[in-house]
């Protein structure tokens, strides 16, 4: 071959191998690039589809052009030449969230069973647009991807009790969800150290609950305090508007009503559902306080249905979790109510009143028609009947629930827990543990020693955001990116594709995007030890 040939051949080798690299994270099922070309998306370009449903999918990528690029399309009802066509076929779906897309000479096809299939489309073509571009012109690959998620629960969490966050920031954090195709978030919504949601026929919950006198400052036990009040809430229209907006994203709301633990802020406004009586106050430092609500009280259980009868007319989410998790039983044995409840029910111990407790709760939410989530220990005691099951403390909450064929979900703190420092090098104040971008990577959501066909009770899995030492917006994005796009794969993508090389080449275009989205995020060199990343 003369050097002429050699270099066209050179360079078509090269073109091919530049439109073979297709950035998308989570990894799609399949990615097929056979021709070479591309097509011209521009401000003319319309968005055509049908069906009135798409229309949240078509406002979503509007949105987001808009938002980044600085045009946004026209939505058109009827065919046209060009353009990106959403579409519903009318196959009921085997795998709700699958999708396949094409781009070709003659436009963007996206197709899918399912609304949300069309939702996870966008979400892919949005990372087909060079996040570096400018102008109102973008060249996009000739592709065809085909695609579905391997988990029906993929899952983020953030708590709102430590750390106030503004309704501003959710809406962000739940669009940080959508664009990695994740569909649950969970929201804490109540603990020691705040209760944030207005609870109409308790209007103390959030007059005394909500706001702290400070907050200590440094690692616990600290080093002092702010003495600066710290608070805020949610009302009731905010949740609303809140919820609509996880809604148009395919992403539905769990909210965590913390019992029978957790309980200083609640108690701060109703002393009587206390043991003792208090005094209490909402909690300035953190950790795991004796304050718990009285399981022998029987105004303890009318608080609760008449909070979970508000909070049921918020949330259409079909769960509600009910905390359960860190609760001491210490003024439990001191307390003659308590003891007597015991007495009364053959309880054996502190856990069994737990565990009473919880299956009080869950069958008032389940008359309701809806189900309870809990941390794994309402284990302890006896599992409610109907209950789902978050793993924390490690997998054999999960593995144990799987067992007695329960669902579960698996949150274990080693790999879930996006509070852990994201490197051994410190340069900000966390928690103890260190959980790196890779080790997240090599979550595998369903433990290698669950038996086989207990398998399909892991519903999936969820990072869970603790915010003792995130007081801001810029903290939580810091420490949640990158590791959630590591997590979208893990729920995501097959088991079979997901390899951590071939996510380390990817994650260097999902940088760009961070910085498009102007957001604040762990820099990982690439060429650093794996094991100190
Ligand atoms: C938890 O981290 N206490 C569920
Ligand atoms: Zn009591």
């Amino acid at each position: 071959m003369n050097k002429f040939f050699l270099c066209i051949f050179t360079l078509l080798l090269l073109k091919a191998e530049l439109h073979a690299q297709f950035n998308i994270i989570p990894k799609p099922l399949e990615v097929n690039s056979t021709s070479s070309g591309s097509f011209n998306l521009t401000d003319k370009t319309p968005i055509v589809f049908k069906q009135q449903s798409l229309q949240k999918s078509a406002s979503f990528l509007n949105g987001y052009l808009s938002r980044f690029y600085g045009f946004s399309l026209k939505q058109s009802k009827a065919a046209a030449i060009k353009g990106i066509y959403l579409s519903l076929s009318n196959k009921t779906s085997s795998n709700p969230g699958n999708y396949a897309l094409q781009v070709k000479n003659e436009g963007v096809f996206i197709t899918a069973e399912t609304e949300e299939g069309i939702f996870y489309g966008i979400q892919t073509f949005i990372q087909l647009l060079d996040p570096t571009a400018k102008g109102k012109t973008m060249e996009i690959p000739f592709v065809q991807i085909r695609d579905e998620p391997r988990f029906q629960y993929r899952g983020m969490h953030l708590d709102v009790a430590r750390h106030f966050s503004p309704v501003s920031f959710v809406k962000k954090y739940i669009d940080y969800l959508a664009l990695h195709k994740m569909n649950y978030f969970h929201w804490h919504l109540t603990d020691d150290q705040g209760w944030r949601i207005e609870i109409k026929k308790y209007p103390k919950l959030t007059e005394l609950g909500s706001m702290r006198k400070g907050t200590i400052t440094g690692f616990l036990p600290g080093n002092g305090n702010t003495n600066i009040p710290h608070g805020g809430f949610y009302t009731q229209e905010e949740i609303k508007e809140v919820v609509k907006y996880a809604t148009d994203r395919y992403i539905t709301v769990i909210p965590e009503i913390e019992m029978p633990g957790h309980a200083s802020a609640a108690l701060t406004a109703y002393s009587y559902l206390g043991c003792t009586g208090g005094p209490y106050k909402v909690q300035e430092t953190w950790g795991v306080f004796d304050d718990v609500f009285c399981a022998g009280n029987e105004q303890t259980f009318t608080f609760f249905q008449d909070v979970i009868d508000e909070v049921v007319a918020l949330f259409p989410a079909r769960y509600i979790h009910i905390g359960g998790d860190e609760c001491p039983k210490t003024s439990w044995k001191k307390c003659p109510k308590c003891q007597q409840r015991m007495k009364d029910h053959q309880l054996k111990d502190e856990h069994e009143l737990q565990s009473y407790f919880v299956q009080r709760m869950e069958k008032y939410i389940n008359k309701k028609g809806k189900s309870i989530i809990g941390w794994d220990e309402i284990l302890e005691g006896g599992l409610a009947p109907n209950a789902t099951v978050m793993s924390w403390r490690g997998e054999a909450g999960g593995i144990e629930a799987a067992k007695q064929h329960h669902y579960a979900i698996m949150t274990p703190g080693n790999y879930m827990y996006f509070d852990y420092a994201p490197s051994i090098k410190r340069d900000s104040l966390t928690m103890p543990g260190t959980t790196t971008l890779q080790k997240v990577y090599s979550y595998e959501p369903i433990p290698a020693d669950l038996p086989l066909e207990s398998g399909k009770y892991i519903l999936g899995a969820q990072a869970n955001v603790w915010t003792e030492y995130m007081n801001n917006p810029s903290k939580i994005e810091y420490m949640i990116f990158p590791r959630m796009s590591a997590l979208s794969e893990v729920v995501w993508s097959s088991k079979e594709n997901r390899n951590w090389d071939d996510f380390q080449k990817r994650l260097k275009q999902q940088f760009e995007r961070y910085q498009l989205w102007q957001v604040n995020y762990h820099h990982i060199p690439i060429d650093v030890p794996a094991e100190t990343r």
